[in-house]
């Protein structure tokens, strides 16, 4: 009972095996930033993704020592490398996702405000080029101070005609793996299966945790101090390596990490796998802001909806309305600057 049976000459298997699963599309992936701190793990954790066909690495220096490096992992995604902006061109064309890891990063005593002046010029020229050669792909903006640099984004692809709110993504996902390692810790629940909504934007105190909506439920009672404590431990962990890499960049290795997942949730909507839901920074109608993080169901076009906050508990509410003049002016202060330049 239960044996399935099979000719001798394995025709039933092969039949089976081709039938069953469905060829994955052909996905190109690229990356703006790919000889970088973020950049290099990123390259290699999207070469080791099945869902991606090719994978296009740019940089303005390094790029053909870590695109022949990852190129010879024998993982499906066929790699180029790209090096100045007269091959940029070539790495946006017919890419479905590009990844922006590109500018510098803080140093200790640094806020990612404080990358503005550097960073905003950088992704303005890189969206440019997406705007020419690639406008259909769903961007995930790395770069910080993202509250920042999503709105330049939009405002350089509206300029150019090509805007699409639903392919514009601020990646806030790191803040959302930081928030489940520092809960699991606390609330004594297995880290794998942990998940916490982290809504706002991605600086400080515009990072806000959902800890009253996370899941599993905690094994221990947290106080009010520990969940502050949380609080806080979320919204500093960027610092917290900045600090310990004492002037050797930010995060990487778990930016990386973090992108990749991002970056595969997208690939997943796009290739119709249903209830893909991440939180991410986009236009949004959830608060009065033009752009907030909340948690977004992703689809065939990119964003297919944005879902509400849900119940919030009081300290959540205090914290969503501090964050707000602080959001609000970092995403006019884009939009002043692409207007500007
Ligand atoms: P990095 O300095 O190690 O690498 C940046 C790379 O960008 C370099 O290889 C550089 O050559 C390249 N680059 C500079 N200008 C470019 C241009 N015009 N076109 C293409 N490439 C260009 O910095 P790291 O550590 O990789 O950080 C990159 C960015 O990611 C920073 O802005 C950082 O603040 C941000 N970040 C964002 C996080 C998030 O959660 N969204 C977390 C951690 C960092």
């Amino acid at each position: 009972r239960g044996r399935s049976v099979v000719s001798p000459s394995g025709d039933h298997l092969l039949r089976r095996s081709f039938t069953s699963a469905a060829p994955l599309p052909e996905r190109k992936v690229a990356i703006l930033g790919a000889a970088g701190g973020i950049g290099q793990p990123l390259s290699l954790l999207m070469k080791l993704n099945p869902l991606v066909s090719k994978l296009a690495l740019y940089d303005i220096a390094g790029t053909p020592g870590v695109a022949a490096d990852v190129s010879h992992i024998n993982t499906r995604a066929e790699v180029a490398g790209y090096m100045t902006e007269d091959q940029i061109g070539e790495a946006l064309e017919g890419s479905d996702v590009v990844i922006i890891p590109a500018g510098v990063p803080r140093k200790p005593g640094m806020t990612r405000d404080d990358l503005f002046n550097i960073n905003a010029g950088i992704v303005k020229n890189l969206c440019t080029f997406i705007a020419k050669y690639c406008p259909n792909a769903l961007v995930n903006m790395i770069s910080n101070p993202v509250n920042s640099t999503v709105p330049i984004a939009s405002e350089v692809f509206k300029k150019a005609g090509t805007y699409d709110e639903k392919k514009l993504f601020g990646v806030t996902t790191l803040d959302v793996v930081r928030a489940r390692t520092f809960y699991a810790g606390k609330a004594k629940v297995p880290v794998a299966d942990v998940n916490v909504p982290v809504v706002g934007g991605h600086a400080g105190i515009t990072i806000l945790p959902l800890f009253s909506q996370a899941t599993p439920a905690s094994n221990v009672v947290l106080s009010a101090d520990e969940i502050t404590a949380l609080t806080k431990r979320t919204q500093d962990g960027g610092t917290e390596v900045v600090e310990a890499k004492a002037g050797k960049g930010s995060a990487t290795l778990s930016m990386a990490y973090a992108g990749a997942l991002f970056a595969d949730a997208c690939l997943k909507g796009l290739n119709g796998v249903p209830d893909v839901v991440e939180c991410t920074f986009v236009q949004s109608s959830v608060t009065e802001l033009p752009f907030f993080a909340s948690k977004v169901r992703l689809g065939k076009n990119g964003v297919e909806e944005v879902l509400r906050l849900g119940s919030l508990s009081d300290f959540e509410k205090q914290g969503l309305e501090s964050l707000k003049p602080e959001l609000k002016s970092s995403i006019e202060k884009g939009i002043k600057f692409a207007k500007e330049n």
